[in-house]
């Protein structure tokens, strides 16, 4: 029997780099979970459940709302690096899958598998919240995509490339904090994708990269790479 979770997801861009994905069985994952940043649209805070959720790393702008959501809705798994798992269960939230780079766990049925991110990752009280990551997702029908979290540009993209095959990519372009549109591009073309998502911008005047500069950057390299632009609210 195939697996109801085999059919692609629909995601939806909740502003910044909280990012929602709706399985095709129904369950609510949620990545980065910052439903108060300023991007997201009041009515895309309230949730009609959450199933499981993806924290790429410590900073406050990925895992703001990450205590009170768990402890409303009783994620059956959370997935983020080993410290940020403890940090969680000092705060009562229960039901973290704690890793670190290389591994794979399973969530709702998909394969998580935490890749390296170049980025730094203390948590809101300054306390040390592991390695910053990734995350490449695999659905039981092969369907294989890549969020990147908060990073610099980095050549093992093409090992993740070589190794996951994504097809599809959510990666930050806002400058300043991670890499910008030019570096982005290049990041496409490492990791060989069809489409990419950019995340991580327009939610503050610092993050100055655009969409648009990504999709000038893509054409003048000549990376067939698709950008599916998604404003805050908007699904794919
Ligand atoms: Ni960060
Ligand atoms: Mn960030």
């Amino acid at each position: 029997m195939t697996h109801p979770n085999h059919a692609r997801p629909k995601f939806t861009f909740l502003g910044h780099a909280t990012v929602r994905f709706d399985l095709a069985g129904g369950e609510v994952v949620l990545v980065d979970p910052w439903l108060g940043n300023p991007s997201c649209p009041p009515a895309a805070r309230d949730l009609p459940r959450l199933d499981g959720m993806l924290i790429t790393h410590g900073h406050s702008d990925h895992i703001a709302d990450a205590v009170e959501l768990a402890k409303k809705h009783k994620p059956k798994k959370i997935v983020a690096a080993y410290e940020i798992i403890t940090w969680l269960a000092k705060q009562g939230v229960e039901n973290g899958a704690g890793m670190n780079l290389g591994g794979t766990v399973e969530l709702l049925g998909l394969q998580v598998t935490m890749v390296r991110a170049d980025h730094s990752s203390g948590l809101p009280d300054g306390s040390y919240g592991g390695v910053a990551s990734g995350f490449v997702i695999t659905l039981p029908g092969g369907f294989t995509f890549y969020l990147a979290g908060d990073t610099a540009l980095f050549s093992d993209m093409q090992l993740i490339g070589d190794l996951y095959r994504p097809e599809l990519a959510f990666l930050p372009i806002g400058d300043l904090f991670t890499m910008n549109p030019e570096a982005a591009a290049r990041a496409c073309r490492y990791l060989g994708v069809r489409r990419v998502v950019p995340i991580h911008w327009g939610t503050f005047p610092a993050l100055t990269g655009t969409p648009d500069q990504l999709k000038e950057a893509l054409e003048r390299m000549g990376v067939a790479c698709e950008v599916v632009t998604l404003q805050p609210g908007e699904s794919y």
